[in-house]
């Protein structure tokens, strides 16, 4: 998969840009403040159909205008596609594949695959199980679409039996209607359960290769799948996960929400045997989270048969240059944007930005 050309207009401090992209790398290299790291979000927008920060749609019109666009023109293995996204200061975005507008986001997920990675993502190591599930929902649901829409309808359910459990005044009532609920939950589990837990299993031996030879050869990480179900990936799931929920009625009925599912799951991250969310330096921690992005491009390309996009923003300027070299090397065969402050050693396609403008490349 390979980006072609952008083009914005009144895209954050953007007012108009058309550039044509290296199939190879790519360097966005300036001053703080300049529009790099937007240029990045430009392009993720045109993937995934929102940013990577959490920003409304509005909040990317540049100040001073009322509406405009990016459109994206890219090269997958069997056909060209392009990607428009208009949007304003007061109406929903519209976006559009090859000239004609979709209705559901999921139409747009997986057409374009990305692999995202800045010091931000050091969260994934550190922080709470929700980072995680969101790791892999968007892994998954950009190689598998059915996937995607299954974890909108899982939502719904649980949104519904938390509804009940809050909104009913003794649990008789909750007894008498929760059955409905409980199976619907049941089957949308398992399939997310099943998914993640396959996922998990397949990107342990790239995320081991990326950090045996980014920490040169020194360590060795382990990830477990931890299903919030409590009970185990078997064939007796969902008669297993139907008992507990009963079991647990009275305290999800106390408490107004629901205490088991796929909405708990998380992923356990060990390095050398121990956890490193609470045992490893910074430095483990960001080449973990480095690691298991980069066995996200080898995992998709297994999967759908090419690598995906890969951004780095900022990661440069964290890494010691024997770090940098290896990184460098490691994304060779995908198509990489990468945004820095110095870009001395980095040999790719270079655009200089400065104040929402490219002004050399
Ligand atoms: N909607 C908007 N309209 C106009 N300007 C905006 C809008 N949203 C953000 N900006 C501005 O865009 C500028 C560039 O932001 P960006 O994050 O791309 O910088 P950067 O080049 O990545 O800098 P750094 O090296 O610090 O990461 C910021 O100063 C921000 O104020
Ligand atoms: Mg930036």
């Amino acid at each position: 998969m390979k980006i072609k050309s952008l083009k914005l207009k009144n895209y954050r401090n953007y007012n108009e840009l058309d550039v044509n992209f290296s199939d190879l790398l790519n360097v966005f290299v300036g001053k703080n403040a300049q529009g790099k790291t937007n240029l990045l979000e430009s392009i993720y927008y045109c993937c995934i159909g929102k940013s990577f920060k959490s920003v409304k749609d509005k909040d990317i019109v540049n100040w001073n205008k009322e509406e405009g666009f990016i459109k994206l023109l890219a090269e997958k293995k069997y056909r060209d596609i392009q990607v428009e996204i208009k949007f304003s200061k007061d109406k929903k975005k519209v976006i559009e594949i090859n000239d004609i507008p979709i209705k559901r986001i999921g139409e747009l997920i997986g057409e374009l695959n990305i692999v995202f990675f800045s010091p931000n993502e050091l969260k994934l190591v550190k922080e709470s199980p929700e980072e995680r599930r969101k790791f892999m929902d968007i892994d998954i649901s950009q190689i598998n679409k059915r996937y995607f829409y299954q974890l909108s309808r899982y939502e719904k359910i649980l949104s519904n039996r938390n509804k009940l459990l809050k909104n009913s005044s003794n649990i008789d009532i909750v007894k008498d209607t929760i059955d409905i609920w409980d199976r619907a939950l049941i089957q949308s589990a398992k399939k997310i359960a099943f998914e993640r837990e396959k996922f998990v299993k397949a990107i342990t031996p790239y995320t081991q290769k990326a950090q045996s030879y980014i920490s040169g050869g020194k360590e060795n990480v382990e990830l477990k799948y931890i299903s919030g179900c409590g009970v185990n990936l078997d064939e007796n799931f969902e008669k297993n996960l139907d008992r507990l929920l009963k079991k647990n009625l009275e305290k999800d009925f106390k408490l107004g929400y629901t205490t088991l599912g796929v909405h708990r799951d998380d992923i356990d991250i060990f390095l050398n045997g121990v956890e490193v969310k609470s045992f490893g330096s910074q430095g483990q921690q960001r080449t973990v989270a480095l690691s298991l992005k980069l066995a996200e491009l080898e995992n998709m390309y297994n999967e759908i048969g090419e690598y995906p996009i890969l951004m780095l923003d900022d990661v440069f300027s964290e890494l010691d240059s024997d770090r940098q070299e290896k990184l460098l090397k490691f994304v060779s065969r995908t198509q990489t944007f990468i945004s820095t402050t110095d870009c001395k050693k980095i040999d790719g396609k270079i655009f200089e930005i400065s104040e929402g403008k490219i002004i050399k490349n």
